[in-house]
């Protein structure tokens, strides 16, 4: 992995936007000398309010809080006030505050702020990182017109398991596309300078390894050798140190023992030490606090003194700093140091930020514009994922009669937005019932919901679905789960579409018309039964403000989908975690594996690593998606069959579209290391691209890769290529792509 160097004002500088940008370069000069002279002229006090970040903020200001910001006593608020209350607020603490430093306003800026793009696992599904980016500029330039210059994202914690309810927010199962994502959404939040006021500070979180705990239960443990940790879960973190990510927020789980806010592997050691990060980590909320419960701090000073030396600048709503800090120090429990450092920290960013220097912007409201909306559908379309299209049902033709939309996701703009939306509006969205009908009219679409909701258990309403259903030529389903029952503190048992919905599926299949199925979730589902029933089936996830648009082109044939899965989509429950890049196991089983022979004795064959009441393979795998047309991969090309340590490989393979409409390719790379000394995945991706193709028409993909590509971590922790045997694969999905080899030298 590469670390980013160079020379500003004086300073060395890791891991900053402005180290790629020479406008950035000269509004930072300057920076480190006001932030040093701030520093000496504050109090003890008031380094530590700047420690400290509040939710409470009342509407209006009470006299409490404004005397607190005057005073000093908070650096940030978080998910609070107007866009008024802000204004306010900071014109207090600008002006009435001994030493005039700005507050600074977070907010959980998930997909979107006013405009609501696609969860951030369906926004991966599009693997378009620069779609993605202008996404997270248009929610950076929404949110900083309302007084918000730092957003608690991008979320990027790789997801192998969909019972964890927080897998919506995440990109994946994946580290390199993970890191794809950080980047993206690091410049597209941050733009060219964090001074513009359209520019927000973006929090890579939750570091790390979040995404591990057990049993996919939120807040639980994780134990993650440190081998899996840097080669897995930190990868996506480190993209975001090296584009310039403003912040970073630690995560609620203990790792290995540790909980991640007094983790000093974590944040001092790798994030400080090694990526040599200079910008500003925040706890997760409450989370110094939970170090008590934890049973790894004896109380709240424990906690603060074991937060403050690890590497922790602020404090998210608990208040153990506040409360403790300046004893500490008094009695020598705490350094000072640590104090000053992490107030450095904070001031910088809000220096970077023009926070000192701009005139405090007028109370504004953002909404919706019609560019925004036309993004949000583009990013829909381009995160639905067709997995299957039995009959080629799909597309619908236009001529056709009359569509019974039903189910409880039709016309729910809530729902559809998905989890972690605070500012988007429901009147802004609209849904697959309202688009179908202002697209075909209000007379050739029959509308029930047949369920209440995702959960509803009751038959109630099957009949008035029947009857819609009777009346039209096809039936489009819109199933899945209400945003509330995925995202934090939202894990799930099971993973099956909840309530009546395959009852309600399989009473309408009864009348034998074609169907399709549109899932909306925030997380990969089990729906083999309804999947059985209906001709198609088009994962949309939670497709935001304007899911019901683009799902309606897609169903329809104006556009064509593209997207492939970011995760992979277990059979049942009990094969979870499953995921692509996988260790080989010393008895692998063959693809065609599962159950035992009945009543015969043992036999050497069965003894392999799979399920005896279950197949092992998934039911759709990592980077699986179908088009309305068709894809051929054929003569794998490699510029030379050995690479030098110094040198590269480039690969390459023809991808035709061989059928009769035009259509996107994700075209995947992946390696697998044959021989290792720490063994290493089936496959594990090194690159993709997007390749739009006309009917007929055929393009040769490369890719190229280094030794850097080729790297791992050994079992000393240390990032090295061996020399050796690589196979490779250009393939349209982790199971399939047409293969070749090189040798490393
Ligand atoms: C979540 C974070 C979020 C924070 C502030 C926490 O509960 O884990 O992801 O940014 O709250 O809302």
């Amino acid at each position: 992995m590469k670390l980013t160097h160079c020379i500003v004002a004086g300073l060395v500088c890791a891991g900053s936007a402005e180290c790629q940008s020479p406008s950035g370069i000269h509004a930072e000069a300057g920076i480190e000398q006001r932030v040093e002279a701030l520093v000496g002229r504050m109090t003890l006090d008031e380094k530590i309010g700047q420690m400290s970040q509040s939710t409470s903020m009342s509407t209006p200001l009470s006299g409490a809080i404004r005397e607190e910001i005057r005073r000093g006593r908070w650096g940030s608020f978080l998910n609070a006030g107007s866009p008024a209350d802000r204004a306010e607020a900071q014109r207090i603490a600008r002006h009435e505050s001994r030493l005039g430093i700005p507050l600074l306003f977070g907010r959980d800026v998930i997909h979107g702020y006013r405009t609501i793009f696609p969860i951030p696992l369906g926004q991966a599904a599009s693997w378009d990182p620069e779609l993605i980016g202008q996404a997270a500029r248009i929610a950076a330039s929404e949110a900083a017109r309302e007084g918000i210059r730092w957003a608690f994202a991008p979320m990027l914690d790789v997801a192998r398991d969909p019972r964890w309810g927080r897998i919506a927010e995440s990109p994946g199962e994946d580290p390199y596309l993970g890191a794809a994502m950080a980047t993206a959404i690091v410049r597209g939040f941050q733009g060219e300078s964090l001074a513009d006021p359209s520019s927000i500070a973006a929090c890579a979180k939750h570091f790390a390894a979040y995404g591990a705990v057990e049993a996919g239960r939120d807040y639980n443990s994780a134990w993650v050798p440190e081998v899996l940790l840097r080669e897995v879960y930190l990868r996506a973190f480190h993209a975001a140190a090296d584009a310039g990510a403003a912040s970073f927020m630690t995560s609620f789980n203990a790792l290995n023992g540790v909980p991640a806010s007094g983790n000093a592997l974590l944040l001092a050691t790798i994030l400080r030490g090694e990526w040599k990060y200079r910008g500003m980590v925040v706890s997760d909320y409450n989370a110094i606090e939970e170090m008590i419960a934890h049973g790894y701090a004896a109380d709240g000073a424990d906690a603060a003194r074991k937060a403050l030396t690890a590497g922790v600048d602020m404090e998210m709503v608990s208040t153990d700093y506040f409360d403790h800090l300046k004893s500490l120090v008094g009695r020598g429990l705490a350094d000072s140091k640590h104090i000053d450092d992490a107030v450095h920290n904070i001031l910088r960013l809000k220096f970077r930020l023009g926070l000192f220097d701009e005139s405090i912007p007028a109370p504004a409201e953002s909404g919706v514009t019609p560019e925004s909306l036309a993004l949000a559908r583009r990013l829909a379309a381009e995160s639905a994922v067709l997995l299957q299209n039995k009959g080629g049902l799909l597309p619908l033709s236009e001529s056709l009669g009359s569509l019974a939309a039903i189910g409880p996701l039709a016309d729910s703009p809530i729902d559809q937005m998905g989890t972690w939306v605070m500012d988007g509006r429901p009147k802004d969205v609209e849904t697959p019932l309202a688009a179908l009908r202002s697209q075909l009219g209000e007379g050739r679409v029959f509308y029930a919901p047949g369920l209440r909701n995702s959960r509803d258990a009751s038959r109630a309403g099957f009949a008035a679905a029947l009857d819609a259903a009777r009346r039209a030529d096809v039936v489009v389903f819109f199933l899945g789960e209400e945003q509330i029952l995925s995202g934090e503190a939202r894990s799930r048992a099971f993973l099956n579409l909840p309530g009546a919905q395959d009852d309600l599926v399989a009473a309408i299949a009864a009348l034998g018309k074609p169907m399709a199925a549109v899932i909306m979730a925030g997380r990969p589902l089990t729906f083999q039964e309804t999947a059985a029933r209906v001709n198609a089936v088009l994962y949309a996830f939670h497709p935001g403000s304007m899911g019901g648009p683009a799902l309606a082109d897609l169903l329809f044939g104006r556009g064509t989908p593209s997207g492939k899965l970011t995760a992979t989509f277990p059979r049942t429950v009990g094969q979870v975690p499953i995921y692509y890049a996988h260790l080989n196991t010393g008895r692998p089983a063959p693809q065609d594996a599962s159950g035992i022979p009945v009543g015969n004795p043992a036999q050497p064959e069965g003894y392999t690593s799979k399920y005896i009441d279950a197949d092992f393979t998934p039911e759709y795998p990592f980077g699986y998606g179908l088009s309305y047309t068709r894809f051929d991969y054929s003569n794998l090309k490699l510029s030379s069959a050995f690479m030098t340590r110094t040198g590269t490989v480039t690969v390459s393979a023809d991808i035709a579209n061989t059928g009769n409409r035009e259509g996107t390719e994700i075209v995947q790379l992946y390696i697998r290391d044959l021989v290792a000394s720490v063994a290493q995945p089936v496959r594990a991706l090194k690159g993709f691209r997007r390749v739009p193709l006309g009917p007929g028409e055929k393009s040769t993909v490369s890719f190229t890769l280094d030794a850097a590509a080729l790297a791992f971590y050994n079992q000393h922790n240390q990032l090295v290529t061996e020399p050796g045997r690589f196979q490779v694969w250009i393939a349209p999905d982790s199971a399939h792509g047409v293969e070749g080899e090189f040798t490393l030298r």
